[in-house]
């Protein structure tokens, strides 16, 4: 079956990564950085070898699904039209060093994955390479055979849309693992128990259940 077109937007040490892992999947990749596609040319032919380096407008228009992998204090940068209807995957995480202190980034109540989705709001988000370090996906990736395989958790709402993600997530070296809406999302932010985790179905089993009985009871 022919793999859908991906398209990254954001270049650095998740894009670069994701990018590798999914080109050595046999996806076709298209990345883009803040700038124009021969800033970040150099680069991708280093470090993401077979993807298209691009502007993001031309990488929103051209790919089936989207990953976003900028600054979360970015994406209200990016043009939602040409991204209407198609599954947008939010890799992104608040990191105050970065995104600085204002609070419309940083809620303890709420996923940013669901005011990323109410950005775009004629596209289909979902959560999903959120928790693990660019390192750990990078050095992790194993085939679905391989008995210590490593799990990347998805929050979101649509079956159809959750399920695609599933596939690449498995494609490209990793168990996935749907944990609920996007709201439920919050539990892979930094500060959980979650974030950072690169571990085995059965830890990771384990502290989701702590997790999400802690969401529960708030
Ligand atoms: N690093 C990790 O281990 C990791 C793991 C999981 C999730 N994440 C999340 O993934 C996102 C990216 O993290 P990172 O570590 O890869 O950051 P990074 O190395 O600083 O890369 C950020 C990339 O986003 C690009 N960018 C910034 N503004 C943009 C815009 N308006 N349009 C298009 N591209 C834009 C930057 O381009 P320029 O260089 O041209 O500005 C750069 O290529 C963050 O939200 C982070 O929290 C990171």
């Amino acid at each position: 079956m022919t793999k859908p077109i991906i398209g990254i937007i954001g270049a650095g040490k998740l894009g670069t990564t994701l990018g590798k892992l999914l080109v050595e999947a046999g996806y076709p990749v298209l990345v883009s950085g803040s700038q124009s596609a021969d800033k970040i040319q150099l680069t991708i032919d280093i470090l993401v070898p077979g993807a298209e380096s691009l502007t993001t407008e031309e990488v929103s228009k051209r790919a089936d699904i989207v990953v976003l992998a900028l600054p979360l204090s970015k994406y209200h940068q990016i043009n939602t039209q040409p991204l209407e209807h198609k599954l947008l995957i939010d890799a992104m995480n608040y990191w105050w060093e970065i995104d600085g202190l204002e609070e419309v980034y940083s809620d303890a109540e709420q996923s940013s994955s669901e005011r990323v989705q109410a950005y775009f709001k004629n596209s289909t988000v979902i959560k999903a390479f959120n928790h693990m370090g660019y390192h750990n996906l990078g050095d992790d990736a194993r085939p679905n055979t391989h008995e210590d395989r490593k799990v990347i958790l998805i929050a979101g709402d649509q079956v159809d849309a959750v399920s695609k993600v599933e596939t690449i997530v498995d494609h490209i070296g990793f168990t996935p693992l749907h944990i609920g809406e996007l709201k439920t999302g919050i539990i892979l932010e930094s500060g959980s128990p979650l974030f950072g985790a690169s571990l085995g179905l059965e830890e990771v089993q384990e502290q989701l259940i702590i997790s999400l009985k802690e969401i529960a009871n708030n």
